[in-house]
C-alpha cells in the first residue's frame, strides 16, 4: 500500500460502455461518454481534468469489437485509436497533473496455462500477433507502465455478470448453438468492483491480474446456466480447432495467476461459486 486516500475522491471513468458504466455507478464517479470528450484528442481530455480537478480517472475506453472481437481484425485503425492512443493520451494528461491513473487492460495477452501455475503479472505476454485486438492491449499496457509509474493496470477477463446484458460473456455464449470446452480464467463482474475500490483505496500501482481464482470453460457456464437459469436451453460443444476455423483472429485461452491480487488482501470468489451466484441473480432478471 503506497498511501491511502482520506476523505471522499472524486472520480471521473472515460467510457459510457459496459465495464465503465458499471465501475462508475458503483464508485459514484462520474462519466465521460464520447460525446463530451473523444479521448483521441488531447486536447480534449486536458480541458475536461482541468475543468473537473479529479482525484482518480479510470479508462473504460476501448473497441472490443461488435458483434465480436473479429470486428477490430477488419477496424484497425479505430481499434488502435481507442485501445492505445486514448489510453496513452489519458495517462499522460494525468501523470502530468499528478492524478491517479487506472486502466483496464486486458488478461487475453496470453495463450496457454504455463504448466498449471498461470501467468504472473511479470510474465512477458506470449501473444503478440494472431489477434489484434490483443495486440493493442499488449501495446497500451506497455506503453503506460514504461511512462507512468503511478498508474494502475487491471486485466480483467471475460466479464461475466449478474444481469443480462449483450455485453455479458452469459448473454453472448448462450447465442451459440456450439461451444468450445477449454478453460480460462474470467473476471465476474459484481466481485470485480469491490477489488476496484479496494486497490483505488490503497492507491495500487503496477499491474494486476484481476481475474477470478480457478478456470472454467464456456461450455461449462452454460452447463449451469442450464441447471439455475433456463432448463429449455440447448447447445453443443465443438473443439478449438473448429472455432478457429470460424474466426478471423486466434482466440485468446489462458489461465492467469492471482497470487498478487491475493498477496494484495483480495480473494474473489473461486470461479465456479461466483458464475453461480451471478447466475442466481440473472435467473431473477429474467423474470
Ligand atoms: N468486455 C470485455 O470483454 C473486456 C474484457 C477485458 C478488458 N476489457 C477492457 O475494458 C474496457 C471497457 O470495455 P467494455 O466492455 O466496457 O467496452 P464497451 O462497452 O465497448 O465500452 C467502451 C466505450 O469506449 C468508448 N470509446 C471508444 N473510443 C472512444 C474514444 N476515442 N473517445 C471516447 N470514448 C470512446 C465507446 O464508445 P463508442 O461505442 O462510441 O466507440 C464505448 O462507449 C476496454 O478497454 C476493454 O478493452 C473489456
Amino acid at each position: 500500500m503506497v498511501e491511502a486516500f482520506e476523505g471522499k475522491m472524486k472520480g471521473l471513468v472515460f467510457g459510457r460502455g459496459f465495464l465503465g458504466t458499471r465501475i462508475a455507478n458503483y464508485l459514484g464517479y462520474k462519466v465521460i461518454g464520447r460525446e463530451i470528450a473523444d479521448a483521441t484528442d488531447l486536447s480534449d481530455i486536458e480541458k475536461i481534468l482541468d475543468i473537473e480537478k479529479p482525484d482518480v480517472v479510470i479508462n473504460a475506453i476501448g473497441k472490443t469489437g461488435r458483434p465480436n472481437i473479429d470486428w477490430c481484425e477488419t477496424h484497425k485503425e479505430e481499434t488502435i485509436l481507442s485501445n492505445v492512443s486514448a489510453a496513452v493520451n489519458l495517462s499522460s494528461a494525468c501523470a502530468l497533473r499528478g492524478i491517479y491513473f487506472v486502466h483496464l487492460g486486458s488478461g487475453c495477452m496470453y495463450l496457454g496455462d504455463k504448466g498449471g501455475e498461470g501467468f504472473t503479472e511479470d510474465d512477458e505476454p506470449n501473444f503478440y500477433g494472431p489477434q489484434f485486438y490483443a495486440k493493442t492491449k499488449i501495446l497500451a499496457e506497455k506503453a503506460i507502465t514504461a511512462s507512468n509509474p503511478s498508474a494502475l493496470i487491471l486485466r480483467v477477463r471475460m466479464p461475466v455478470d449478474d444481469h443480462p446484458d449483450e455485453r455479458n460473456l452469459i448473454d453472448k455464449i448462450k447465442k451459440y448453438e456450439n461451444l468450445i470446452d477449454v478453460k480460462n480464467s474470467m473476471t465476474t463482474v459484481p466481485h470485480l468492483l469491490g477489488a476496484i475500490k479496494q486497490l483505488i483505496e490503497e492507491r495500487k500501482t503496477g499491474v494486476y491480474n484481476l481475474v477470478n481464482p480457478g478456470i472454467i470453460s464456456p461450455f461449462e457456464i452454460m452447463e449451469a446456466y442450464k441447471k439455475i437459469a433456463d432448463s429449455s436451453h440447448n447447445f453443443g460443444k465443438f473443439s478449438l480447432r473448429e472455432l478457429n476455423q470460424i474466426t478471423l483472429g486466434t482466440r485468446s485461452n489462458c489461465y492467469l495467476n492471482t497470487d498478487k491480487l491475493k498477496n494484495a488482501g483480495i480473494t474473489l470468489p473461486e470461479i465456479h461459486e461466483a458464475v453461480e451466484e451471478c447466475l442466481l441473480q440473472y435467473k431473477e432478471h429474467l423474470k
